[in-house]
């Protein structure tokens, strides 16, 4: 049976990935109230279409932090892809090279940083911090990043403890992983194994001047769903903001990602960019997301599904599918360009 839309790709993972595995990738947290929202609140928003416009070319690509990228269409981090194939993230770094876009690597990879941008030199990569107590092994690792290569350095912030997650701890996922890749290659075991408990509970917004004062690069903050964080976020200086609820695996009954979107953009007032992830399963959300203001969507479990039914070739796949869908919504909206996309093409009064 071909394999047509995102959600195919997650009825294949589902058959064919172990117990735990598949519970790792699609568990929410709690009652994964929000993991599910994420999907249905994107369905609860109406298109008004335009026509007449001569949509015979339609152009996707668009720019995120000055970088081009084919279509406003980019990889969420998630940790431990060899779980699911096994070159891991080696295979996603491929896949998302060739379709142009950026990939957010996480702090959980499975594969060394290095192995992953040997894989794929030319590839926009941003890197995904899980900010450590220590501060000098944040400090190595941003500065590991940084000469590898990364373009932005992504500040996770919705995880100050882990959330409930039943299904890892009936299948006892976490003591089970640890992370080899962020030993330094040079200097063998110099850095311990970053367990997940290894996250700072401490981390606060005075600390974001510390980052600053140690990298050049962007800062981008994930995880934001509030007009209050959004405000001090503008005002700490970071360069964007990744409306995000970490696909509904940490505080279970909180807004979905689109439902925060609105506000979240108002109170930036197009002062740094604004991005979404939770949920985008077909071209229609992609848009509806950009005509609500976010200027890329990331996809999360969706990368996993294409990586665990058939490595690269199923990241490909994903990624060529929804960039696909999102073009045929583009020409049938009337948007020939990402920059006509717009809040004319929502019905508020459905919201
Ligand atoms: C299996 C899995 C692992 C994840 N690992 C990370 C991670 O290491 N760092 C992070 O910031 N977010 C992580 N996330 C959250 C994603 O970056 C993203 O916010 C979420 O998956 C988006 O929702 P979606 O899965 O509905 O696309 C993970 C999500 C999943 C499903």
């Amino acid at each position: 049976m071909s394999l047509v839309c995102l959600t195919d790709f997650q009825a294949y993972a589902r058959e064919h990935l172990s117990k735990s595995t598949r519970d790792f990738i699609e568990g929410g947290a709690d009652d994964s109230v929000t993991r599910d929202d994420n999907t249905a609140a994107f369905k609860r928003i109406r298109l008004r279409p335009r026509y007449l416009r001569d949509v015979s070319e339609v152009d996707t690509r668009t720019t995120i932090q000055g970088e081009e990228i084919s279509a406003p269409i980019g990889i969420a981090p998630t940790g431990f892809h060899c779980l699911v194939w096994p070159d891991g993230e080696m295979s996603t770094a491929r896949a998302a090279q060739a379709a142009g876009i950026c990939y957010i690597t996480s702090t959980l990879a499975s594969c060394s940083l290095e192995d992953i941008v040997t894989a794929a030199p030319e590839g926009l990569r941003w890197f995904q911090l899980y900010v450590h107590p220590d501060r000098q092994l944040n400090k190595q690792l941003i500065h590991r990043v940084e000469s590898l290569g990364f373009k932005a350095l992504v500040i996770t912030l919705d995880t100050p403890v882990c959330g409930n997650r039943r299904y890892d701890i009936q299948n006892q996922l976490r003591r089970n992983l640890t992370l080899k890749d962020l030993q330094s290659p040079k200097k063998g075991n110099s850095l311990p194994y970053f367990q997940m408990a290894s996250i700072s509970t401490s981390l606060c917004w005075k600390d974001l001047s510390w980052f600053q004062s140690i990298t050049r690069l962007p800062i981008i903050l994930k995880g934001i769903l509030t007009r209050e964080d959004a405000e001090l976020a503008v005002k700490h200086n970071v360069q964007g903001i990744i409306v995000s609820n970490h696909g509904g695996r940490q505080l279970d009954e909180v807004l979905a990602s689109i439902d925060a979107l609105t506000e979240v953009v108002a109170a930036v007032k197009g002062k740094i960019e604004v991005y979404l992830d939770g949920g985008v399963r077909t071209g229609n959300d992609v848009l509806k997301a950009l005509a609500l203001g976010a200027k890329c969507v990331f996809l999360g479990r969706p990368i996993l599904w294409g990586l665990a039914c058939k490595g690269e070739h199923g990241v490909k796949e994903v990624l060529n599918i929804l960039t696909n869908e999102f073009r045929t919504s583009m020409a049938l909206t009337g948007c020939r360009s990402v920059a006509e996309i717009n809040r004319h093409l929502i019905q508020f009064s459905r919201l």
